[in-house]
């Protein structure tokens, strides 16, 4: 991930309905999460309003986009 991207995942929501960033669910891949859940569990997400279908769509994205590296 480039300087740019990080930088816009700073300021855009991985949990709009918990004020979580991006970044975090980023971070937390990076730190060896390796399934929904689990990035859920590390970022404190998935359990808002959205039951997890909003924030756990952004998370398998960004773990599919982590497994084509
Ligand atoms: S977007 Fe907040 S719990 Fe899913």
């Amino acid at each position: 991930m480039n300087p740019d991207e990080r930088t816009m995942a700073r300021l855009k929501a991985g949990c709009i309905c918990k004020g979580v960033k991006l970044i975090r669910l980023i971070e937390a891949i990076e730190s060896g999460a390796t399934t929904v859940e689990a990035v859920q569990k590390a970022c404190g997400i998935g359990d808002g309003p959205c039951k997890g279908k909003r924030c756990g769509e952004k998370v398998r994205q960004l773990l599919a986009r982590d497994q084509d590296r």
